[in-house]
């Protein structure tokens, strides 16, 4: 009998949740430090570039949030994110590092379904990678795949060292060979394996191509990349398509056969092609990656920092190609990298110029020829300026943007000066405009920060909407939505009275209001429903429980920065400081302004109503309710100390 696989139980995720320290986990991998009396920790946050920290931990909480990227979750979700494990290898992970006894459940055939999924197509993957390589010593394989690797100077080695392989040239060899070994169709389809044709005939991705198995950094294939051996057959190379485990943006091929050159030298030669990777290897050059054709995305960049600051591009000898990677390279400068890069003679590539020099000769040409890139720069436009005057104000602008992209003023120092020589023109010039150019970034950084923060977001916003258009009636009753929910998860145990929690309170208080702002309504539901089984929930439980926007705007409603804007207090009555001490008051005035503001929304609409009215009876009737709104308004305004207009 097959067993079937097991699941996790829900006492040993429980288990790790407990035993799973924010503080402990988070200080693993970045410097934690307390800013005066707060209650947030702070740290530079480890899944963005910055130099001044913006990601938070609230230790009581058990969550982190990061300011600056937006980045939030509890200490399971940071191992998610940091490691790139799914949910149940980060459970594991954490209960190894704890000694919590993993417990498993058996899974159901839905859970297993979903929960295998990920693993399946690794499975797949894997099967398919060793299928291509052992077609590679079959007849046809022998004929033509080895030959034509044989031909373009791939050692067995390398055939070896990369995994290399072979797909037969007819429609279906594989999806036969996988399905007779009971493989999943579907997720031979998933894994872009095998293309489902209309009439639903099946027939494999890769036909007739040496095949490029795709490693992820720890060494799984995810993807293959398949070069045709016909001449003019198109594309000349075919790729997988994106799926659950390989997503190309964050992909770099080499980077698992490479990345401990990569530390060891601590620099990373960056190519374009498969074959450059693989020819740089056989001249002895294995610190490589490849984007494989597409333009280099932040990701990428991110992935090779994690093994080494310093990055040399190698370019074709076309200037087309130079100045279409030169954005990828500003990327790599405003990662705080250094770049360099070396340019090959017109029409060669990496791997045709490394098999024209031979190994010591080509390591000898990158030596020599690696240039640092502002320099570089600097050089392609000094050229262009110097043949034409018109063209010398556009390029210092160039020039100098790029310089303003290096986060390390000291450096930007320094370009500026060499600039100025290659330029023959003036530093003062030259940091006139790196000046206007960093005030101008600094300005669009701080509008960005502020509306990165939500819930200052949601604030902010108001600020000029209610000061442009005059009042906004739903912009004020979801600010109170979201006061009220903040109030009922952050203190819904706290006693307002003698046996009387803020829960029932509120719960009570708004049993018939109805919220209109999805995200609050949701969680109010949420609390509802667990209250109807006897279970009160607070912040925890829903940050525990919940996926998606709902634990994103908890967290949000448990982490705020409140202290930036003191004067809200006056200009939304939203109150700010020491709220603990004063809950009754504040959680009593909540409701009584959640009410006003959804009075206040009804009698705009019912004006709105009367106005547009078509019969005077209708008419009649909207005066009457306007009435009746209007005495509610003016009730709810004396408790609330408000003077209205009658
Ligand atoms: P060879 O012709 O085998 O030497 O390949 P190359 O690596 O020199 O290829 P080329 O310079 O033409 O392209 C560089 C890289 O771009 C390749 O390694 C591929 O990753 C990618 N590429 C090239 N052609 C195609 C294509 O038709 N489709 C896709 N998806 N990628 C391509
Ligand atoms: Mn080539």
């Amino acid at each position: 009998m097959i067993q079937k696989p097991l699941l996790i139980s829900k006492q040993t995720i429980q288990a790790v949740q407990d035993r799973a320290d924010i503080e402990d986990i988070v200080g693993d991998f970045v410097t934690l430090k307390r800013k005066g009396s707060g209650k947030y920790l702070w740290a530079c946050c480890p899944f963005h570039d910055e130099k001044t920290p913006s990601f938070s931990i609230t230790p009581d909480r058990g969550i982190y949030k990061c300011f600056g990227c937006g980045k939030s979750g509890d200490s399971i979700n940071f191992i998610m994110e940091h490691d790139g494990l799914n949910y149940i290898e980060a459970i594991r992970h954490l209960a190894t590092k704890y000694g919590i006894e993993i417990i498993e459940d058996e899974q159901s055939d839905e859970q297993l379904a979903e929960q295998n999924e990920r693993d399946s197509l690794f499975i797949v993957l894997n099967y398919a990678k060793e299928y291509f390589k052992e077609q590679l010593h079959t007849e046809e394989g022998k004929s033509i795949g080895l030959s034509y690797f044989k031909e373009r100077g791939f050692t067995t080695n390398t055939i070896e060292k990369f995994e290399l392989g072979y797909s037969i040239d007819a429609w279906d060899g594989f999806y036969q060979s996988a399905t007779k070994n009971a493989y999943n169709e579907d997720i031979l389809e998933k894994a872009g394996l095998i293309v489902r044709k209309d009439e639903g005939k099946k027939y494999d991705r890769f036909r007739g191509r040496v095949i490029f198995p795709i490693h992820n950094v720890t060494g799984k294939v995810v993807a293959f990349g398949a070069r045709t051996l016909k001449k003019d057959d198109k594309p000349k190379y075919l790729n997988s398509p994106e799926s659950d485990v390989y997503h190309k943006s964050k992909i770099l091929y080499g980077l698992y056969q490479g990345k401990n050159a990569i530390r060891q030298h601590d620099n990373c030669y960056l190519v374009e092609g498969y074959t450059d990777v693989t020819s740089l290897h056989q001249s002895d050059i294995e610190n490589v990656v490849s984007s494989s054709g597409t333009s280099l995305t932040e990701e990428q960049i991110k992935l090779i920092s994690r093994f080494s600051q310093n990055i040399t591009v190698l370019f074709d000898g076309d200037a087309a190609g130079i100045k279409a990677s030169l954005r990828g390279i500003d990327m790599i400068l405003e990662a705080g990298m250094n770049v360099r890069v070396v340019v090959f003679p017109e029409g060669d590539d990496p791997d045709s110029y490394s098999k024209k020099l031979g190994s010591t000769a080509f390591k000898t040409y990158l030596e020599d020829n690696a240039t640092d890139f502002i320099n570089f720069k600097t050089g392609l436009y000094a050229d262009e300026s110097a043949k034409d005057p018109l063209k010398r104000a556009q390029s210092i602008k160039e020039i100098v943007s790029t310089i303003a992209k290096i986060p390390d003023g000291i450096k930007r120092a320094v370009y500026i000066k060499e600039s100025s020589n290659l330029l023959s023109m003036d530093e003062s010039v030259l940091v006139a405009e790196l000046n206007k150019i960093l005030i101008s970034d600094r300005r669009k950084d701080d509008k960005k920060r502020v509306e990165e923060t939500t819930g200052e977001k949601l604030l902010e916003e108001l600020i000029t909407e209610t000061e442009v258009k005059g009042t906004d009636y739903n912009q004020l009753v979801k600010i109170q939505e979201r006061e009220s929910i903040r109030l009922l998860i952050n203190y819904g145990f706290n006693e307002i009275e003698e046996e009387f929690k803020l829960y029932n309170y509120l719960l009570e208080e708004l049993e018939d209001v109805e919220f209109i702002t999805p995200i609050y309504k949701e969680i109010f539901e949420i609390f509802k429903k667990h209250l109807e089984s006897g279970q009160v929930i607070d912040s925890k439980f829903l940050i525990d429980n919940s996926e998606g926007k709902v634990k994103t705007e908890v967290i949000d409603l448990v982490t705020e920065r409140r202290e930036i804007s003191p004067n809200w207090n006056d200009k939304f009555q939203i109150h700010i400081p020491h709220e603990n001490e004063q809950l009754e008051a504040v959680v009593y005035t909540n409701v009584a302004r959640l009410k006003f503001r959804v009075i206040q929304k009804l009698i705009t609409e019912n004006l709105a109503k009367m106005k547009s009215a078509e019969s005077e009876e209708e008419q009649d009737k909207m005066f009457r309710i306007h009435g009746e709104l209007k005495k509610s308004e003016v009730e709810l305004a004396k408790v609330l100390g408000i003077v209205v207009s009658r």
